[in-house]
């Protein structure tokens, strides 16, 4: 079970975490994806051609509150069969192996343009999802639902499947992962907030991050610190966020040694695309050109009100966030004083339909948007929880996946989707590097470099003979001079490091000289894992030793003349070398 966790082979965990439910006055969201709940889960293939470009509004939560209540239903063994077999006349086992194989390389977009949109008929679809193994509910199962439900559905079991991406054996060891980044040139680098710790900005989920500081402090009230970046909480009371924003607007940061290797990747021509979570800026005030802020940033703000459409830079809003005041939309003001009407069309706090069965509270809970407090004014443009992601995603990601050669993730927990998919989403034979302080079980990597990100980039690029690049600031940054700021400030550190950028792969990001000695990491037991300083491993040295345990186990019964594993069950272990 445990080598189930580490190849992901049969991980049951949902790979986002399951947040609370919402608080009561607006529809109820979960924290575990973006673009979840109120978004509206079939808009993704309902509303388009199934064959759309879309890797959001895939809710695994409405997936399993359908399974629950088909199961709840208890069908006799005999009703069960009979579909079963009515599937499998459609659909036998070897063809849906072979699909899923397909699915898994080619991806869901793919495969729904090849698989369904040439023969889309509700039946088929049903059939489809009894032969991967999701039994409907039988008022979805027995009557004529469209196929704008169905489609959802199976979208959504197809994301399920992806998220089990099965470790590739062939990659494990430091040298693999050098290897790999010096021979791969289609590199997708996906950050997160851990690469900005030591530029000053605490990361959200670690003990001593953003969440826990919310909830420490108890200064909100809230009951999952997460609904700070709740779109239905902010349109409720946008002073909560506006009096806390300060803390995590960018000014006066420096990027890391881990910005300036996502630059030299470029640098070298193999950066595919970087899919950054975080709304920091600092990968332009280091220069990064390729990047994708999945997050969106707070480089610019928007009116709430979307018929009012005023978009402005986020530098506009600085003053009311360092204030703490709530920036009011200078266009709706406008509108206001002139007494026009603003635009009035009732919009429903979250939106959308949803294939979750129908319940009739829903409709007593539509409000109506435009009088909240936080309509019609002005909004970072980050997204947050209850917002779809910018469509470039679903574009970038369409035709990266084509592309990728290497994804190497760093510094996030990968507990947020889409993004956290986007490793089920490329080719699953494409290798994964992970680089983070802590490990990340529910999902499949290849090669885990655990600790300080910043010390194991210095590493590899010392490894590799490149040097970090000087920071080169974007133009189009927040606060124009702050860049330049960046860039003398990283200038002098380099210097005082007394081997500046031509050996920047040498310095300490704390500027204090050359390290004495070359630290080497530490192979955890014979695994795919490798300590670097500042590794925080958790269970993972516990979860090897039993998984050993349990090879040793297998291959004394095997010694005994017993009948054996079953190959198919056994998985490969994370511990070849
Ligand atoms: P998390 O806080 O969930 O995860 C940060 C990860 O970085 C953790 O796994 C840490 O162990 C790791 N980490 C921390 N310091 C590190 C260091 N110095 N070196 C290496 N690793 C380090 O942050 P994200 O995964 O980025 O959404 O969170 C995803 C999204 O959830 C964010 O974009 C944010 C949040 O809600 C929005 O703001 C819209």
């Amino acid at each position: 079970m445990q080598a189930n966790a580490l190849n992901g082979s049969n991980v049951e965990t949902p790979v986002a975490e399951a947040g609370s439910a919402g608080n009561g006055r607006i529809a109820s969201t979960s924290k575990s994806t973006l673009a979840q709940a109120p978004a509206p889960a079939p808009s993704a293939t309902a509303s388009s051609p199934p064959g759309e470009p879309s890797y959001q509004s895939m809710d695994s939560e409405e997936l399993s509150a359908l399974e629950e209540i088909a199961e709840a239903e208890s069908e006799s063994d005999t009703e069960i069969d009979r579909l079963l077999d009515a599937a499998a006349d459609t659909f036998p086992p070897e063809t849906v192996s072979l699909l899923v194989k397909d699915l898994k390389q080619r991806g869901i977009v793919y495969f729904l343009r090849t698989h369904v949109v040439p023969d889309p008929s509700p039946l088929r679809i049903k059939h489809l999802l009894l032969a991967l193994g999701v039994f409907l509910p039988r008022s979805i199962r027995d009557s004529d639902v469209p196929i704008d439900v169905l489609l959802p559905i199976l979208k959504t079991a197809l994301a399920r499947i992806l998220r089990r991406r099965e470790k590739l054996p062939q990659y494990n060891t430091v040298a693999d992962a050098l290897s790999l980044i010096s021979t791969r040139n289609k590199i997708m680098i996906l950050s997160g907030a851990g690469i900005s710790v030591s530029c000053g900005i605490p990361d959200f989920r670690s003990h001593d991050g953003i969440y826990a500081s919310l909830q420490s402090e108890g200064t909100y009230q809230l009951d999952d610190p997460q609904d700070m970046f709740d779109k239905s909480y902010f349109l409720t009371n946008p002073s909560m966020f506006y009096s806390f924003a300060h803390r995590i607007f960018p000014s006066n940061f420096t990027p890391s040694s881990t910005h300036r290797f996502i630059k030299l990747v470029e640098e070298q021509g193999k950066l595919l695309r970087n899919y950054s979570q975080n709304i920091d800026t600092l990968e332009q005030l280091a220069g990064i050109e390729k990047v994708l802020q999945c997050h969106g940033s707070f480089a610019s703000a928007s009116c709430t009100d979307p018929g009012c459409g005023y978009r402005c830079k986020g530098s506009e809003i600085a003053d009311a966030i360092f204030g703490k005041r709530v920036p009011r939309c200078p266009r709706c003001e406008e509108r206001k004083g002139k007494e026009e009407k603003p635009s009035k069309k009732r919009r429903k706090v979250g939106n959308g339909r949803s294939w979750r069965p129908a319940d009739d509270s829903d409709e007593e809970e539509e409000d109506d948007e435009t009088s909240l407090p936080g309509f019609g004014i002005l909004k970072p443009d980050i997204t947050f929880f209850g917002e779809k992601l910018s469509s470039d995603f679903d574009h970038a990601l369409l035709a990266d996946r084509e592309e990728v050669d290497l994804l190497i993730v760093m510094g996030t927990s990968l507990k947020v989707a889409p993004v956290s998919e986007i490793l089920g989403h490329i080719p699953h034979s494409t290798p994964v590097i992970l680089i983070n302080k802590t490990p990340v079980l529910h999902l499949a990597t290849d090669i885990m470099l655990l600790g300080d990100c910043d010390r194991i980039v210095e590493y590899l690029a010392r490894k590799l003979g490149w040097n970090l690049p000087p920071v080169q600031p974007s133009k189009d940054v927040v606060g124009s001079r702050a860049a330049e700021q960046v860039k003398h400030k990283v200038e002098v550190q380099d210097e005082k490091a007394e081997v500046g950028v031509e050996s920047g792969a040498k310095r300490q990001p704390d500027g204090q000289g050359e390290r004495e000695t070359e630290e080497e990491p530490e192979r955890l037991m014979n695994s795919h894992a490798w300590l670097f300083k500042g590794a925080e491993p958790g269970r993972l040295p516990a979860l090897l030793a039993e998984m050993e345990e349990e090879d040793e186990d297998d291959s004394e019964e095997g010694e005994q003349g017993s009948d054996g594993p079953d190959d198919a069950a056994v998985p490969d272990g994370p511990t070849s070398a």
